[in-house]
């Protein structure tokens, strides 16, 4: 046990901390809101969110749209040649971490994303940061910084094929959290992926 927590705090620092540094300056960045908004207004709240599994599963990701054009979010996550989320676009690969495509034009520089962290558990979840360029994730990884890496053509979506900095983190264990949602109902998972989610979540701070 002694030696499973030494390897745990050494690599908890390391996981998905890579890109903290740089943000862009936040001079330059408008105050979310102040762009020229072109479309219906987009409600956010803890309501929005569920359940991963409950999503659209789209390779390894899941989508969903809070504004009823789920059609429209997947003819874009499905396309092969990239292409702009719709408003009310939601997407996800861990269950607490979440982008969701507001107004067109409220925020130029994330594209319109707005980024959130979620604490989840049995009862659903709860916004622990939600915003711009300013959110980091509980590793300290600024959201903005390694996302704004994907070529243009994919509006910031990343995948492991458009641009970004890899993740530290496995396709296991990514599937292993997804699988252990704990707003979804239980499911039959292999015994890796139970000892994987129980070893992430018990010695970093996902
Ligand atoms: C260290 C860089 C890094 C940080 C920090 C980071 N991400 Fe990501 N994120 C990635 C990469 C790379 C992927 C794709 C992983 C894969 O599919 O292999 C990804 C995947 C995602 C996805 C699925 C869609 C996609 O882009 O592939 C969402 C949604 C997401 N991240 C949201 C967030 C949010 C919200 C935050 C902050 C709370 C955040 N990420 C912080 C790099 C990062």
């Amino acid at each position: 046990m002694k030696k499973a927590f030494r390897l745990a705090a050494t690599l908890a620092p390391l996981l998905l901390a890579s890109c903290q540094s740089d943000p862009p300056p936040a001079a330059t960045a408008p105050a979310p809101g102040s762009g020229t908004i072109t479309s219906a207004p987009i409600q956010v709240d803890e309501k929005s969110f569920k359940c991963v599994r409950d999503m659209t599963p789209v390779r390894g990701f899941f989508v969903d749209n809070i504004a009823g054009n789920l059609d429209g979010t997947l003819a874009v996550a499905k396309s092969t040649t990239g292409g702009v989320y719709p408003p009310g676009s939601v997407v996800q690969l861990f269950p607490n971490e979440v982008m969701v495509k507001r107004e067109n034009g409220f925020n130029p520089i994330t594209k319109d994303w707005e980024f959130f962290e979620l604490d989840v558990d049995e009862n659903g979840s709860t916004i622990r940061k939600r915003g711009f360029q300013d959110v980091n994730n509980r590793f300290g990884g600024n959201c903005f910084a390694c996302h704004v890496q994907a070529k243009p053509e994919w509006d910031m979506i990343c995948e492991d094929s458009h641009g970004c900095e890899a993740l530290p983190i496995s396709r296991h264990t990514i599937n292993s959290l997804q699988n252990t949602d704990p707003r979804c109902e239980d499911i039959d998972i292999p015994f890796s992926q139970r000892v994987s989610a129980w070893f992430i979540k018990a010695f970093t701070s996902f």
